[in-house]
């Protein structure tokens, strides 16, 4: 047990906490502390029912209230920083959310309520308050109609200023980037803020468990309810929080939230556009990393796909080499990569260059989940083509996820496509041996039939909608 304590603000009141795992979860140590408004759903970040407001760095840089799931956040990663709750909303008269709630009886049962006002109220200070503002809230008795007026309501009520207590808070805020390094009951949590203090923590405990969005690991928390005896939190190392463009190619830091790449790298690689729209949803993409996405190594990750498909490498440091890999090396078989147990992803790299000889590049991707938002893969998809001035491929990438034990390419397909014009007469004689590329499984989200169909079917999808569609770069 460490003499320091974990310091938080809640609602304005600084909490000072000692004697607390530093992997309970926010949701329960504010369930614990009387704050019951903020409820359990589902604990695993599908329901939105536990959704809180966290002053956090938004893609400008500057602080913002960012709707977050609280049931996969272990509460040291909230060392330091300004939680809003829904007990804090109301300031002496019902905030413009609620209010507007009230008035299209967007209420019934109530159990979800609390989730939808903070995804509202981080959306109203971004005055940005729309139905995509609660994609990630899931509402099974009032019917989404009413919580969507409410949406519209505020947004057409939105002052010019905003200038409330809370709008004010912001301008104010200083988000902690501090170190910390916190423990208690044979538990260790470290949050370092330089690269070099990441691999000497690594050099040191090779069993340490690296977190980044927790997005992934909190489901291991919540539902497995397992035991991290060293954490090292990446989310204040300024080297993995940097994205860089040159001409030649954009690099994005590991601990980088999706949010960000949504918003910041928008229009550069429509694939990652499209993808990162149906990535989970707001709460998720909050915290989310790229380095996580990796690192979980899932078969059924979303980004992989687009990233293989871009030939994107990743660049790996552990406290005695620096390297890089091309990400169709990376993955190694089912959960398993090419990372040693003391390194640490950096940044992953994407050229922006088309072949030699192309004059224009199609690249787009696809989700087949069962509803939307916040759903896992059934299959993805990415494809970029390179054309020559006559319409000949002279560059194919065919990347999918959800077919094999690791995200794949579809290498074999890719080489018979080089040389071949860009017609549906193409992708036909080309689907049959699509069809067979891969033996994925059936389960519950789909049959090996349903899934070979559609390895095929998304590549003509690309095709027609190149047609007319935004594949263009
Ligand atoms: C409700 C919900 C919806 C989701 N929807 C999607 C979805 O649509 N598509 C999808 O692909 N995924 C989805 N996920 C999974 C998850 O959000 C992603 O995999 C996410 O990118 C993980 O990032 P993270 O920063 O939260 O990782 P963490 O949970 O912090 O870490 C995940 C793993 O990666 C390792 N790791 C993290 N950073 C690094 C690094 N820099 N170097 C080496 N290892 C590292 C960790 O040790 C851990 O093993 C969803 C999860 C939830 C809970
Ligand atoms: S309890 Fe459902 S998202 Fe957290
Ligand atoms: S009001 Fe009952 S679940 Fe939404």
């Amino acid at each position: 047990m460490s003499d320091v304590t974990l310091t938080l603000t809640i609602n304005g009141d600084a909490v000072r906490l000692k004697d607390v795992s530093p992997t309970m979860t926010l949701l329960e140590y504010l369930r614990n502390s009387s704050r019951v408004g903020t409820k359990e759903g589902c604990a695993d970040g599908d329901c939105g029912a536990c959704t809180v407001a966290i002053v956090a760095e938004g893609a400008d840089g500057k602080p913002h209230y960012q709707a977050m799931n609280s049931c996969l956040i272990p509460l040291a990663s909230v060392a330091g920083r300004a939680i809003i709750t829904v007990e804090g909303v109301a300031n002496g008269a019902l905030h413009p959310v609620q209010a507007a709630m009230v008035e299209t009886l967007g209420s019934q049962c109530g159990y979800c309520t609390p989730g939808f006002i903070m995804s509202l109220f981080t959306a109203y200070y971004d005055r940005a308050v729309d139905a995509f503002s609660v994609e990630g809230n899931l509402c099974r008795c009032t019917g989404y109609l009413s919580i969507r007026r409410a949406a519209a309501l505020v947004n057409d009520a939105l002052p010019d200023l905003l200038d409330d207590s809370f709008a004010t808070q912001l301008t104010q805020a200083a988000i902690d980037a501090t170190p910390l390094n916190y423990s208690d009951n044979e538990q260790q949590f470290y949050r370092p803020t330089q690269l070099s203090e990441v691999l000497t923590l690594l050099q040191q405990h090779p069993n340490a468990t690296l977190v980044a969005g927790a997005t992934d690991l909190g489901l291991e928390l919540t539902h497995r309810r397992q035991h991290f005896p060293v954490m090292v939190s990446l989310e204040a190392v300024a080297e993995l929080k940097r994205v860089e463009q040159t001409p030649e190619a954009v690099t994005i830091g590991a601990a980088v939230p999706l949010s960000h790449i949504e918003t910041n790298l928008h229009g550069i690689f429509p694939s990652l556009d499209e993808m990162l729209h149906w990535f989970a949803a707001r709460q998720i993409r909050n915290r989310a990393t790229l380095g996580g996405n990796l690192g979980t190594a899932s078969p059924i990750g979303d980004l992989p796909p687009v990233l293989l498909s871009l030939d994107a490498e990743i660049t790996i440091a552990s406290a005695t080499e620096t390297r890089t890999v091309l990400l169709a090396k990376f993955f190694k078989g089912y959960r398993q990569t090419d990372l040693k147990p003391e390194e640490v992803i950096v940044s992953v790299t994407i050229p922006r260059a088309i072949a030699s000889g192309a004059v224009r590049r199609l690249s787009q991707s696809y989700k087949i989940g069962k509803r939307g938002t916040d759903d896992i893969s059934i299959v993805a998809a990415a494809f970029t083509i390179d054309l020559d001035a006559s319409d000949r491929i002279v560059h194919a990438r065919l990347a999918y996820g959800g077919v094999a034990a690791t995200p794949v390419r579809a290498i074999a397909v890719e080489a018979m496509l080089i040389g071949q014009p860009w017609t549906l007469e193409t992708i036909q004689q080309i689907k049959p041996t699509l069809r067979s590329a891969f033996t994925p499984l059936t389960d519950l989200r789909g049959s090996a039939d349903y899934r070979k169909l559609l390895i095929a079917n998304l590549f003509e999808k690309f095709f027609v909608e190149c047609q007319s569609f935004s594949c263009l770069k």
